[in-house]
């Protein structure tokens, strides 16, 4: 079998943790980059970086010529337009299946959605990763293809989730969602790991896997801030921001990103979804399937990701001194 994987997304923080572990398992990588790029996450004999984006179906057809798998990575994760995440979440995804289709024989395809698709109405986001995976279902039929919804990803490289951890780590652990909302969280290691399970596959069968690290019923934010006071060792003080504060400014943030043209992570649609009470997934169907298991919990990734960040040194642990909690 032809170990040859394209890859979108190559440049970004899933995608560049999968490069890695690919090029290290020996696997040949063809990983599309956007030539605005200054620079290249991972150099290597088995790694073969073709320029391109998701609106240019040539560059996609060059990228996926001769591979066995698409793993498709690529994504917009902030933005304030509609517009924009059709474009490159739906759309994007539209040109990669039909790259798929038209290579003999057709490659086959592994969809990076997120479980925000679960709750669609939302926002932007979650309605583009959504209409992204009724598109495979729909246009990928003769595609053996599969696709995972992660759910929050954290880890070395991350640049959403990493600096509320560090802010904790300084003592403070604001609070935007529900004090009773749950989440599940992945840590990157294993949500590389179940996509190297899944490649190892003979046969995906057109499923949409949830996937999480193991701890059932996810966490309340006030668990998070408790694991990041374990691995620090510190004492980390919770307190909910008002709501009104942060909606308003959510729609700031909006409306400045329009006029100094950036992609903004708070936006209307990023407050809803964080406002939702439930983001917990379930392991049954992957599990059963393919076998894969998370080992990484939410202290241990914390402190990985925090050893990798120089926040605290390899090996400490210490005892949990706990959180204390505040409303304002
Ligand atoms: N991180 C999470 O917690 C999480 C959770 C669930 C699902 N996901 C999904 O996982 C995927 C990767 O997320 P991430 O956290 O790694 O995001 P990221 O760090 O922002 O990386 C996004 C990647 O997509 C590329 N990209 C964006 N627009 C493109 C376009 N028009 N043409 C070509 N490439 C384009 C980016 O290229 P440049 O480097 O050139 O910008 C980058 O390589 C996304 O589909 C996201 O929806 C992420």
């Amino acid at each position: 079998m032809s170990r040859v994987i394209a890859l979108t997304g190559a440049t970004g923080f899933i995608g560049s943790a999968l490069v890695k572990r690919l090029g290290a398992d020996g696997f040949v990588v063809r990983a599309l980059y956007r030539q605005s790029r200054a620079s290249l996450p991972i150099q290597g004999p088995n790694i073969h970086w073709v320029p391109g984006q998701l609106d240019d179906p040539g560059s996609l057809e060059r990228l996926v010529e001769g591979s066995e798998t698409i793993i498709h990575c690529a994504g917009a994760v902030r933005g304030s337009e509609r517009r924009h995440f059709e474009r490159v979440n739906t759309e994007g995804v539209a040109r990669m299946v039909r790259a798929a289709m038209q290579t003999h024989p057709s490659p086959r395809f592994l969809l990076l959605s997120s479980l925000a698709a679960r709750e669609p109405q939302l926002s932007y986001y979650a309605a583009s990763k959504r209409k992204a995976e009724e598109l495979l279902r729909a246009d990928g039929h003769q595609l053996n293809w599969v696709a995972l919804r992660p759910p929050a990803v954290y880890g070395p490289g991350d640049r959403e989730i990493t600096p509320l951890f560090k802010l904790m780590g300084k003592g403070v652990a604001p609070q935007a969602s529900p004090r009773q909302a749950r989440i599940s969280m992945l840590y990157i290691d294993d949500l590389v790991a179940a996509i190297v399970t899944l490649l190892a596959q003979d046969d995906w069968h057109r499923f949409i896997f949830e996937l999480h690290d193991g701890h059932p019923g996810g966490y309340r934010w006030d668990d998070v801030a408790h694991a990041v006071a374990g691995v620090t060792d510190r004492t980390v003080h919770t307190f909910r921001l008002p709501r009104a504060a942060i909606r308003s400014a959510a729609v700031v943030n909006m409306l400045a990103a329009r006029v100094f043209g950036y992609a903004p992570m708070l936006s209307p649609g990023k407050v809803r979804e964080i406002e939702h009470p439930d983001w917990t997934c379930d392991n049954a169907t992957i599990t059963t399937q393919i076998g894969w298991q998370p080992t990484t919990g939410l202290t241990d990734g914390i402190r990985k990701t925090f050893v990798f960040l120089g926040v605290i040194p390899d090996k400490r642990n210490r005892p949990t001194r706990g959180t204390r909690h505040a409303d304002i």
